[in-house]
């Protein structure tokens, strides 16, 4: 798990990911972290589900975990992005999540079960890099209209913070959300859902 925005692809989030263990082993960890329970490593890796507490996300913030070899983000989005993503929609390729990329329950408009958390595969839907959180409103690289999201450097596309794809970029659909269930407040499973419990 990592809780930086620059794992622009998946060779670079294998290899936060090994710094972060490093980290944690050393006692040296200075930014916010999701503890998680997980289950042995053979069983991560054929696809248990995994638990993640994310008591102390900052709004605004993301953090990573793996499951099943695939980053999974969790995004606690601000108020200001609740209100900014409807104002997307026309930007959008599939706004309305019709392409099936989310269980049911995510099939909304912010594509979560809270509005306030995003939990997304963080891998781009077009060649599987690992896009950029861009967050911030306006930079100049991505240009004024930005509203905060994610930015694939491998060919260019742009994902808002739901997950949902803009038009004229080269990958098809939305990026995927995982199945995943609330155990409490912060807290969720992921890779398990209701219909599975
Ligand atoms: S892999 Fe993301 S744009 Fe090609």
């Amino acid at each position: 798990m990592s809780t930086d925005g620059v794992d622009t692809s998946r060779r670079r989030f294998l290899t936060a990911a090994t710094s972060v263990v490093g980290a944690v082993g050393a006692g040296a960890v200075a930014v916010p972290f999701i503890s998680s329970m997980q289950p042995s490593a053979r069983a991560q890796a054929a696809g248990a589900p995994v638990e993640a507490d994310f008591s102390k996300l900052e709004p605004g913030s993301k953090v990573t975990v793996e499951w099943r070899g695939k980053p999974v983000w969790i995004v606690r989005r601000t108020e200001q992005a609740l209100k900014d993503l409807p104002t997307l929609d026309d930007q959008l390729r599939d706004p309305e999540s019709e392409v099936d990329q989310q269980p049911t329950y995510c099939k909304n408009e912010y594509r979560s079960i809270k509005p306030e958390y995003l939990v997304t595969v963080g891998i781009c839907t077009h060649l599987g890099c690992s896009p950029t959180y861009r967050p911030e409103i306006a930079p100049a690289d991505l240009g004024p209209e930005w509203k905060g999201g994610f930015f694939c450097p491998c060919h260019g596309s742009r994902f808002d913070l739901a997950g949902r794809v803009y038009q004229g970029v080269p990958a098809p659909t939305n990026l995927v959300v995982p199945p995943y269930m609330y155990l409490g407040e912060t807290r969720v499973v992921i890779g398990k859902d209701e219909g599975a419990a």
